[in-house]
C-alpha cells in the first residue's frame, strides 16, 4: 500500500498552505517546498540590486543567476525553513512589507516563471515532496498524486496574518493587510500566466471554520483515503 508521493497543495495568499504543508512533510517525513519563498528571494535581490522591480529583462536575468536554497529550519524562530540566496539567509528579510508589495509583480514575469518552474520540476523530481504555491496543481506538478486547493476568505485570512505578525512581536494594521490582501489575490487570479485557479482534480478544503489541527487531520484523511 502507498500514500501518494507527490502533493501539490495551492491556494490564495495566508489560506493556511504552509502551516499545512509544513505539517504534513514533517509527519510523513517528505520534503517540503514553499514556492512563495523562490519568488520572493528573487524579489529581495531585485530590490536590493536594481532598487525596484519593474525592469522585467533586468529581474529575469538576476533569476537565472541566483541561487536559492530552501532547507529545513536550523533555527527555531518560528520559520518553517531557511531561505538562502547565495549562500545569505533571508528567510525574514522575504517577509518584509516592501517585498509583500512587490512580489505579485515579479512573478507575473514570463522568464521568472520559466526559472522558477524548472528549479521546482528538479527538485519534485526527487520524489516524497510537498509542494505548496499557487501553480503545482495547475502547472508545476499536473501529474501530482494528490491535489489540494486550499481556501479561505480575505477577511478570515488577513485576520491570521494579523495575529501571526502581532505573536512574533511586528506590528500591524488589519485594515492595510485586508487590502494589502485583496490587491495580490487580483493581481495572482488575473495575470496571464500561471493565474491562480483550482486544478480540475484537486480537492477543495474551504478553512474558514476549521483550526489548523482540523485542516491538517482532514487532509491527512485523504491521503491514506487515496492510498493504493
Ligand atoms: O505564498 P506567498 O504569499 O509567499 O507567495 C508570494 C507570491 O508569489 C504571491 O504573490 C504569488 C507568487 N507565487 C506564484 O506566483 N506561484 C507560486 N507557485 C507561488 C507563489
Amino acid at each position: 500500500m502507498s500514500i501518494p508521493q507527490v502533493i501539490a497543495i495551492d491556494g490564495p495568499a495566508s489560506s493556511g498552505k504552509s502551516t499545512l504543508g509544513e505539517r504534513l512533510a514533517r509527519t510523513l517525513g517528505y520534503l517540503y517546498l514553499d514556492t512563495g519563498v523562490m519568488y520572493r528571494a528573487v524579489t529581495w535581490v531585485a530590490l536590493i540590486q536594481l532598487g525596484e522591480v519593474h525592469d522585467e529583462s533586468a529581474v529575469t536575468k538576476l533569476a537565472q543567476v541566483i541561487r536559492i536554497d530552501v532547507r529545513p529550519a536550523t533555527v527555531s524562530d518560528g520559520r518553517k525553513a531557511d531561505v538562502l540566496v547565495d549562500d545569505v539567509d533571508v528567510t525574514w528579510e522575504i517577509r518584509e512589507k516592501i517585498v509583500d508589495a512587490n512580489v505579485s509583480e515579479v512573478s507575473a514575469y514570463r522568464g521568472v516563471r520559466k526559472e522558477m518552474t524548472e528549479q521546482q520540476r528538479r527538485i519534485a523530481n526527487r520524489g516524497k515532496i510537498v509542494m505548496v504555491g499557487r501553480d503545482i496543481g495547475t502547472v508545476v506538478l499536473p501529474d501530482a498524486d494528490l491535489k489540494i486547493y486550499l481556501d479561505a476568505s480575505v477577511e478570515e485570512r488577513a485576520r491570521r496574518r494579523y495575529l501571526e505578525i502581532i505573536s512574533r512581536g511586528g506590528e500591524a494594521e488589519l485594515d492595510q493587510i485586508l487590502s494589502a490582501l485583496e490587491k495580490r489575490d487580483l493581481i495572482d487570479s488575473t495575470r496571464a500566466l500561471a493565474p491562480l485557479k483550482i486544478a480540475e482534480d484537486a480537492i477543495v478544503i474551504d478553512s474558514d471554520p476549521f483550526s489548523a489541527d482540523e485542516v491538517f487531520n482532514e487532509v491527512l484523511k485523504l491521503i491514506y483515503a487515496h492510498s493504493d
